[in-house]
């Protein structure tokens, strides 16, 4: 496979007939690429960051990576990664990480990205606004125009008191891009979603464009019961992207 890296423009190398899995699997491998001996890594959520922490155990198992310490963003990666045998910590004894490696749901053209359609968004911000290089792994799918404007869901995380009252909150808040707020449940149950930080998620939709997303955000935060929300602005430092024309690397 030949890769193309590059600070913004857009060439490709030819990879056919591949399944989405496996473009998540080529953009988290070579993600891994850039992970050297002795670093402090954030192990991101989803099913792209999973082949990231997979490639990062069997590098460890092959002597070509040395003491990799891993700082899990939820729990189901941190069992993942337990699994493997990669030695894990946390942000209270490693409060600067070297470099955090994780999937997005959207990404639009400045690297703003939409994540937490996972769940782990909380955890997953906390590491990732620690790290001094967060690298984005996609498969082409998820590259937007605008986030937000997609259709699907942006998560928020809410605490799960009068969740209600928080849901209608925030539908009023983006009630000119016609939003509609819904309380996230466990496939197939009745019974809420709740995430590693025992809230709530609420996901909204949007029928128009929501505009400024610095005041989209900060809007949302303001609001008492929002513990976080799925806007990751100006937060990747590098983006790569598999797609069926090749994969490609953009750094900010
Ligand atoms: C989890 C996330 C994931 O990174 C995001 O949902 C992408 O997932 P996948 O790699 O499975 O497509 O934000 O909270």
């Amino acid at each position: 496979l030949v890769v193309s890296t590059q600070s913004s423009s857009s060439a490709r190398s030819p990879v056919n007939n591949l399944t989405q899995d496996e473009l998540k699997k080529i953009a988290a491998y070579k993600a891994v690429e850039f992970v050297q001996s002795g670093m402090v890594l954030g192990l991101g959520t989803g099913s792209t960051a999973k082949h990231a922490v997979d490639r990062i155990a069997e590098l460890m198992k092959l002597g070509k990576l040395k003491n990799i310490v891993g700082i899990p963003t939820s729990n189901m990666t941190r069992d993942q990664a337990v699994s493997l045998g990669i030695p894990l910590s946390d942000l209270d004894t490693h409060p600067i990480i070297d470099m955090a490696i994780d999937g997005a749901d959207e990404v639009d053209p400045d690297m703003n990205l939409v994540k937490g359609r996972g769940g782990s968004l909380l955890r997953e911000k906390m590491v990732e606004t620690a790290s001094k290089k967060f690298i984005v792994i996609v498969d082409e799918s998820k590259l937007v125009n605008h986030i937000g404007g997609s259709g699907l869901a942006m998560p928020v995380e809410i605490v799960p008191f009068c969740w209600k009252f928080t849901l209608k909150r925030l539908e009023m808040l983006f009630m000119e891009a016609g939003c509609i707020g819904k309380l996230r449940m466990f496939p197939g149950t009745e019974n809420p979603f709740v995430t590693d930080n025992g809230n709530y998620i609420i996901d909204l939709y949007f029928k128009k464009d929501i505009g400024d997303l610095k005041a989209a955000s900060d809007a949302i935060l303001r609001l008492a019961g929002v513990v976080e929300h799925g806007m990751f602005l100006d937060m990747a430092t590098t983006l790569i992207v598999a797609g069926e024309l090749g994969v490609t690397v953009r750094n900010k």
